[in-house]
């Protein structure tokens, strides 16, 4: 074969490819190497400073959402077993933690988050199997972030009379927590960080679908010889969950999931000595005014809503744009989700991975057909979803007004709501019609208008001209049935202490 040939050849494979997906080029896969990583057939309790069996003997199993494949079994702690971890927690509490000198705590907060910075990938590789994210975000995002948190509380340690000048603090004691699947590491980081920087001891429990980067974590706080029960870390379903929330030796509870657990929790605490921290969902309007930078503004919105499938309480789910743009961007947006990638999580060009569960796809299934039922229009990329696992592409509604369930419900997946607006009072009024107050976003060119829309909107969190950006030393937390307390920052210690 002459080069010509050959050069004809290769572009008669190449083609049928693009017409396939119907795109201009594709990228060749780019599977990230699962070779060096070790994940343990069976899981156990880390409960006082060691790997224990749950008193049961119950175990179940963690899948990987994008091929249904079974990871391993993980210990399911009983009440029993929870009790175990909250009196080991409160002996490390009162014979060793609450004793040492903040700058003491420090140094063992600051060796978890450097061996956390050593096995980032190792980390990013098990959360991506374990949950669906793609790895680009749990190797860019969620591990990175959770390094920071560490490192970011182990520094406030021993500057607590400088966070709270004047006042002394003292620690509460043992902190309950419990957190979800969206981001099963980071979560565990924002939660244990500064709990332990305060001088409290812990027990955590992760969601029972994206267990394994927390018992990850626990070994590598079994490694950074902490004083044994300092973190203990309890595997199990909402049952485990609640016998953590419930038990009398607990001084803290901290809790992000849905706001119907929230309310339980919520319930089952009043009337007791525990402080309570919540951070629920979330229904977060992103606005687009006509000044915008469209391609920008168009980029944000994809951010918003398809990051991490969409699993994000803070979410940009629903897109209020002034209505001259209306047209506009609803044909960029058209043409932009077309060119997501969406497939294997570990291909490190995946943009949209599997959806953490088919529970979770159920109920995002549920919600687009009451949105189609409804009337609004649907728009969808047609590209090709795997076979095996848990999958839904891209979506969004047009044609959406506020009564409409998918524009106050929170989905929780790669779906987006559009409505629109004329007036800037216009879109606050219906940015804040929620019974949501978690997040929101601005696009404008101009300053003033982000300084006075966003003073306006009842959000905990507001992006201008960008989405969905994170760090530890930026409070993070809602208003309304979002939850109330601030993670993150400065604020993020106050739930952990007692001002004296
Ligand atoms: P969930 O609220 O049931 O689960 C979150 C955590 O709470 C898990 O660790 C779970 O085991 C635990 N839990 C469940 N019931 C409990 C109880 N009675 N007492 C104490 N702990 C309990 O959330 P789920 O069912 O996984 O997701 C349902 C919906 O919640 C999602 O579709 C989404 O809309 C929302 N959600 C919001 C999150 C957020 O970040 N705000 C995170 C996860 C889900
Ligand atoms: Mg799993």
């Amino acid at each position: 074969m002459t080069t010509a040939e050959k050069k004809i050849a290769r572009l008669e494979v190449v083609e049928p490819k693009r017409l396939e997906f119907g795109k201009k080029w594709d990228y060749a896969p780019a599977p990230e190497s699962t070779e060096h990583i070790k994940i343990q057939s069976r899981y156990e309790l880390f409960i006082g400073g060691k790997f224990v069996s749950p008193k049961s003997g119950n175990y179940f199993k963690s899948i990987n959402p994008a091929t249904e494949e079974i990871l391993t079994e993980v210990a399911e702690a009983n009440e029993a077993d929870v009790n175990l971890a909250v009196k080991a927690a409160r002996t490390a509490y009162e014979k060793y933690w609450s004793k040492l000198p903040g700058s003491e705590r420090a140094k063992y907060i600051f060796r978890i988050a450097r061996q956390l910075q050593e096995k980032a990938r190792e980390f990013a590789i098990i959360e991506t199997m374990d949950g669906g994210k793609p790895i680009k975000e749990s190797r860019d995002v969620d591990i990175p972030l959770a390094v920071a948190h560490f490192f970011y509380y182990a520094g406030w340690a021993d500057k607590l009379d400088y966070a709270f000048p004047g006042r002394k603090t003292r620690p509460l004691g043992v902190a309950g927590q419990v957190i979800p699947w969206n981001f099963p590491l980071l979560m565990a980081a924002w939660k244990i960080a500064p709990a332990l920087a305060c001088g409290n001891t812990v027990v955590l429990k992760p969601a029972e679908t994206t267990p394994l980067t927390a018992l990850h974590l626990a070994q590598i706080i079994q490694e950074a010889d902490l004083p044994p029960g300092v973190v203990n870390i309890v595997t199990g379903f909402g049952k485990t969950g609640a016998a953590i929330v419930n038990h009398p030796d607990v001084d803290k509870v901290a809790f992000t999931g849905s706001t119907e657990v929230g309310k339980i929790i919520q319930r089952a605490v009043a009337g007791t000595k525990k402080k309570l921290t919540l951070e629920l969902g979330g229904k977060a309007a992103n606005i687009v005014f006509d000044d915008a930078p469209i391609d920008q503004a168009i980029e944000g919105i994809i951010n918003g809503i398809y990051f991490n499938q969409g699993h994000v309480c803070c979410a940009g789910s629903r897109l209020l744009v002034q209505e001259s743009i209306l047209d506009l961007v609803v044909r960029k947006l058209k043409d932009r989700i077309q060119t997501l990638r969406v497939g294997d999580p570990l291909d490190k060009n995946t943009d949209i991975g599997a959806i953490n569960s088919s529970d979770q796809l159920k109920k995002i299934k549920e919600l687009v057909q009451i949105g189609i039922d409804e009337g609004c229009k649907i728009h969808q990329s047609t590209c090709k979803l795997p076979e095996r696992g848990f999958w839904f592409p891209p979506t969004f509604f047009t044609g959406v007004a506020q009564s409409n369930r998918i524009a106050q419900e929170e989905i929780f997946g790669p779906v987006l709501s559009i409505l629109t607006f004329r007036t800037p009072e216009e879109a606050v009024e219906k940015a804040n019609n929620t019974a949501y107050g978690l997040s929101a976003g601005v696009w404008t060119d101009k300053g003033s208008k982000i300084f006075k829309i966003s003073s306006q909107l009842k959000a905990g969190v507001i992006w201008a001209n960008t989405f969905n950006k994170f760090d530890p030393s930026s409070p993070f937390g809602g208003y309304k049935e979002s939850g109330f307390g601030r993670e993150g920052g400065l604020q993020g210690l106050m739930p952990y202490v007692q001002l004296i």
